[in-house]
């Protein structure tokens, strides 16, 4: 899961991932990171974490990294949060093959789309909730998927 922080939108997207994986038993592994590098080494975001809490879903033992070449090696799916995402992750793959990994995760809400995900940093704590709910429904879709694909 990546985002631009890996403070916000990627770690909720891993803890609701890690989360339902750990539910359902599934031999899926998560992780998540950011394109920047400002928060490398920082726990979320704490109105991420409490709306986190809030819902069930503990993120806050999660600590930020940066994103890089590597993660096409270890990870079968890089879905992104937005557009910027997509191209700095994209402008970090070295062939065809990791480039097609890269996947906007609403498309697996809505197909087709490249939705954002929208980043609640400079929002209210209306616009976390509101993340929480799409992320929650992302990964929903994103399991229904991979466990039929299995
Ligand atoms: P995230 O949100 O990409 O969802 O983690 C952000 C966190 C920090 C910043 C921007 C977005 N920032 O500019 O510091």
């Amino acid at each position: 899961m990546v985002c631009l922080g890996n403070i916000c939108r990627s770690p909720m997207a891993d803890g609701l991932l890690l989360h339902k994986i750990k539910e359902r038993k599934l031999a899926l592994s998560v992780d998540s990171a950011g394109t920047a590098n400002y928060h490398i080494g920082s726990a979320p975001d704490q109105r991420m974490i409490k709306t986190a809490a809030a819902h069930g879903t503990p993120i806050d033992f999660l600590r930020a990294r940066q994103f890089n070449k590597h993660d096409f090696k270890n990870f079968d799916l890089i879905l992104v949060m937005d557009e910027s995402n997509y191209n700095d992750v994209v402008r970090l793959a070295a062939t065809e093959d990791e480039k097609r990994k890269v996947e906007f995760l609403l498309n697996y809400l809505q197909p087709g789309t490249n939705a954002k995900v929208p980043d609640p940093y400079y929002g209210t704590q209306q616009d976390f909730e509101a993340v929480y709910h799409l992320l929650d429904r992302a990964t929903d879709a994103l399991i229904l998927k991979l466990t039929h694909e299995q």
